[in-house]
């Protein structure tokens, strides 16, 4: 399956990027803006920070299918090999049409539903975005979101692929693997806390007490 970073922070990036089996990172306009880094700017880095065979994701601004378009094209040039998110409106999947004849991979985003989520795979999406903590949130079941989602592309759109997102606790990204989810993009705390166990702590430090009393060295 494919995992990815949702964030624009590079440094964190850099860092866990040589411990985490990371395909790339996917970034939202929420998340450019936090960081205060123009958009260019975090691609570059990125892309330099995590090489040429990763995946970059950035979204669109506008609101129109043709500004949305030439945005797309404008990302796509300065970026090649970017995916680009485009929010599943009707104008978005208007967008998403016409970047499928243009060659431009995109992702369908702010997704709240399945049959949502369908149309943009049939428009040409090769990624589908479900918004798992927003559809909790909202008083909904992301995981069964996800769950209808990936049965309807399996069934009608099998090039398209669910890139499950909006994640806020490890159950949630549990879950969403559990039910074969392929590709996952988790927030920095997320994705640390499946490796923060205080247990895991506990016994390597007994580990390393156990060998030390037996031989007074740590070396093998
Ligand atoms: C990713 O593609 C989405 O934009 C993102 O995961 C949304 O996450 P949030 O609901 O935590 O903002």
């Amino acid at each position: 399956m494919e995992l990815y970073l949702d964030t624009a922070d590079i440094a964190e990036v850099k860092r866990l990027a040589r411990i985490y089996p990371v395909q790339g990172v996917t970034t939202n306009p929420s998340i450019i803006a936090k960081g205060g880094v123009p958009v260019w700017e975090v691609l570059t880095q990125l892309r330099a920070a995590l090489g040429q065979g990763s995946t970059l994701f950035a979204q669109v601004m506008a609101r129109t299918a043709d500004e949305m378009v030439a945005e797309a094209q404008q990302l796509s040039e300065y970026s090649p090999g970017i995916v680009v998110k485009v929010p599943v409106t009707m104008e978005g999947l208007a967008a998403i049409k016409q970047l499928n004849t243009l060659g431009i991979p995109t992702l369908g985003t702010a997704v709240y539903s399945a049959a949502q989520g369908l149309l943009a795979a049939l428009a040409g999406a090769i990624y589908v975005a479900p918004y798992v903590n927003r559809v909790d949130a909202q008083g909904g079941d992301g995981i069964q979101t996800v769950r209808e989602l990936q049965t309807l592309l399996q069934l009608h759109a099998p090039h398209a692929k669910v890139l499950a997102a909006s994640f806020k606790t490890p159950r949630q990204a549990l879950d969403c693997m559990l039910i074969g989810c392929g590709a996952i993009t988790l927030p920095l705390d997320v994705v640390q806390q499946f490796l923060a166990a205080p247990a895991v702590d506990a016994a390597i430090d007994k580990f390393e007490q156990d060998w030390l009393g037996a031989f007074s060295s740590l070396s093998l």
